[in-house]
C-alpha cells in the first residue's frame, strides 16, 4: 500500500473489475492509451484484469488509486517494464471525473517515491502520444525530462526520464 495525502494506492483485486472496465472503456480516457490507442472491450478488460491479479508478483506492477477520503475509484497507475530493454517505466490513467485536480502528479510522484526509495530503481522512463499535452504536463511537474521519441510498439511517441539521483 502507498498513500499520498489525499489517495490510497493499492494492488488490484478482482472486485475491481467493474471499475476497471468502466475506466477502458471511456473513449476519453483511452485517446491516449494503447497502441493502437482507444478503448477496450469489456471482455478484453476483465481478461488483461484477471491475467495482471494472476501475474502481479515482485515489487512492479499496477495499482489501483483510490480516494483516502471515500475509498471511491480514480484510476491505475503502473510500473511496468518497456517493451524493450530493461527499463521501467510510470503509466497512469484516471476516471474522467478526477481529471484537472493535481491527482495524477499525486499519485505519480507517490509512485515514483516508491520507486526510488524502496524499489531503489536507478531511474524510469515516461512515454506518451505526442499530442497528450496533460500527461507530458503531469511528467514536466514531476520533474522528467524529456529524451525525444522512440517507437513503442509501433507508436511514435514522446519519451521522458527521470534518474534517481534528480528525484532526490
Ligand atoms: C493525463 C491525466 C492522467 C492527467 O490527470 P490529472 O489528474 O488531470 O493531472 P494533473 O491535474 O495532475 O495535471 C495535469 C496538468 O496538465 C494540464 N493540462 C490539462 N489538459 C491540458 C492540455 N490539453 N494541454 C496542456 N496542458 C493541459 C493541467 O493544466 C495540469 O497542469 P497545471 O497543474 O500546470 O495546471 C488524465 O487526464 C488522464 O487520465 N487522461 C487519460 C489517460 C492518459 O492519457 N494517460 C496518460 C497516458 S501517457
Amino acid at each position: 500500500m502507498i498513500e499520498s495525502p489525499r489517495l490510497r494506492l493499492r494492488r488490484q483485486r478482482p472486485s475491481d473489475e467493474r471499475d476497471l472496465i468502466a475506466l477502458d472503456s471511456d473513449p476519453d480516457v483511452m485517446r491516449y492509451v494503447g497502441s493502437p490507442a482507444g478503448p477496450r472491450s469489456p471482455d478484453e478488460t476483465a481478461e488483461r484484469v484477471r491475467q495482471r491479479i494472476h501475474e502481479e508478483q515482485g515489487p512492479l506492477g499496477f495499482w489501483v488509486v483510490e480516494s483516502r477520503g471515500d475509498g471511491g475509484f480514480v484510476g491505475l497507475c503502473a510500473l511496468i517494464r518497456m517493451p524493450t530493454g530493461d527499463d521501467i517505466e510510470l503509466a497512469y490513467r484516471l476516471a474522467r471525473p478526477t481529471w484537472g485536480q493535481g491527482v495524477a502528479t499525486e499519485a505519480a510522484r507517490a509512485l515514483l517515491e516508491y520507486a526510488f526509495c524502496v524499489v531503489e530503481l536507478p531511474k524510469v522512463v515516461a512515454v506518451t502520444y505526442p499530442e497528450n499535452r496533460a500527461s507530458q504536463r503531469v511528467l514536466e511537474k514531476l520533474g522528467f525530462v524529456p529524451q525525444g521519441f522512440v517507437d513503442y510498439k509501433g507508436v511514435h511517441a514522446a519519451h521522458y526520464v527521470i534518474t534517481r539521483e534528480a528525484w532526490k
